[in-house]
């Protein structure tokens, strides 16, 4: 039994105000292709069954989901969290749920914000992947060439000499670090020893619950009582109770960090965590002038940025490495080293209501 686990209930704040409370990042369709969502179903093709999704989400976000998300995803596949918890929360649900239903199967999870390029390449390294983590009790992870010290990955070191290298080379993880400071990550890029974490997973269910039990055994033991009552009539009325007093901590902190079981694979593909809109040079390579626009623009003398709207006329002069983001209610104008503070925004509007 093979499945996937679609974590698909973050915020995407950073993408205010295109992403909204109800629409997050990945219901957008960014890349005009389809939204994130269904590209990372997609993308999976071929490897697990497509109706073997299981996505995790909040209650927020799940009508909307469930009306433009991919056909070959069965509602009943959708797990929904009554307040966001944060990943390893989300990750031990959907593993409880699928070992109840299915007994212990391989567990595949997928971010659902991610823009992802030369995908045969990507199917051979989770194909291998799940031959890893179903030959081993270890966890698996992808891991990526970093290219820059960002500070918003996780860190994988891994060890010199593969343990196999055909056809993906396979490693032991000497250290996992989530989210270094700017002088550790500029360490760890120079070293050519760390890979950036994908934040893909690969592992059995017993494996990872296991896991919890040993490095989060207070989120085990609760999320215990949740898995106690799935399929029961009870069942919504004791994740409305529970689902709220959980640990609130990611997989990268509570188990990735701790655990010493764990292997990377090398992934040679192209990978991009679309997380902040200085991000979309990503997937829109830019103009002679640095720009990349997805907008009615006309410009005088505009360098280096982002210009996305709607229908609406934006006329930009003598404009360096600006962002503009412009929508029917909100318009959103920051300089793009200031990409990551865009969340601070929704923080603020949230606060004054
Ligand atoms: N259902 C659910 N509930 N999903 C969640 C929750 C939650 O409470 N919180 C986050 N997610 C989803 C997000 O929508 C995203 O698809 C995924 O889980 C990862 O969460 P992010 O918040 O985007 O994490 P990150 O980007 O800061 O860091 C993670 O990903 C990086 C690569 O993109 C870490 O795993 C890093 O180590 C990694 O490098
Ligand atoms: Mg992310």
């Amino acid at each position: 039994n093979k499945f996937a686990t679609i974590l698909a209930g973050g915020g995407g704040t950073r993408f205010w105000p295109l992403s909204r409370q109800e629409i997050p990042k990945q219901l957008l369709n960014i890349s005009g292709h389809d939204i994130m969502l269904n590209d990372t179903i997609e993308r999976f093709k071929g490897i697990i069954p497509q109706e073997n999704t299981v996505i995790v989400t909040n209650r927020s976000q799940a009508v909307l989901m469930e009306s433009i998300m991919h056909s070959s995803v069965s509602k009943r596949n959708i797990l929904i969290e009554p307040v966001a918890r944060n990943t390893a929360a989300s990750i031990l649900f959907a593993a409880f749920s699928i070992e109840k239903s299915h007994g212990d199967s391989l567990m595949v999870v997928l971010p659902s914000d991610h823009y992802i390029t030369d995908e045969e390449q990507f199917r051979l390294t989770l194909d291998e992947a799940c031959t890893v983590a179903m030959e081993t009790d270890q966890i698996v992870t992808i891991g990526i060439k970093p290219t820059f010290p960002s500070t918003g990955y996780g860190y994988i070191a891994f060890d010199k000499e593969p343990i196999s290298s055909n056809p993906v080379a396979v490693y032991e993880v000497a250290e996992f670090v989530e989210k270094p400071n700017f002088q550790k990550a500029q360490g760890y890029l120079s070293s050519g020893n760390y890979l950036w974490n994908s934040g893909i997973f690969i592992w059995k269910t017993s494996v990872i619950i296991d896991n919890f039990k040993r490095y989060l055994p207070r989120l085990y033991k609760t999320m215990l009582l949740i898995s106690d009552c799935l399929g029961t009539d009870q069942e919504e009325e004791i994740i409305n109770k529970i689902y709220p007093t959980l640990q609130n901590i990611s997989i990268d902190y509570g188990i990735l960090e701790r655990s010493d079981e764990v292997v990377v694979l090398s992934g040679q593909f192209g990978w991009n965590d679309i997380g902040s809109w200085d991000a979309l040079g990503a997937i829109f390579p830019p103009d002679e002038s640095g720009n990349i626009i997805k907008a009615n623009h006309m410009g005088i003398d505009t360098r280096n940025s982002i210009i996305y709207g709607t229908d609406r006329l934006i006329t930009t002069i003598g404009m360096d490495g600006y962002i503009i983001a412009d929508t029917e209610d909100a318009l959103l104008i920051c300089p793009k080293d200031k990409a990551q503070s865009v969340k601070e925004i929704v923080e603020l509007l949230k606060e004054k209501g």
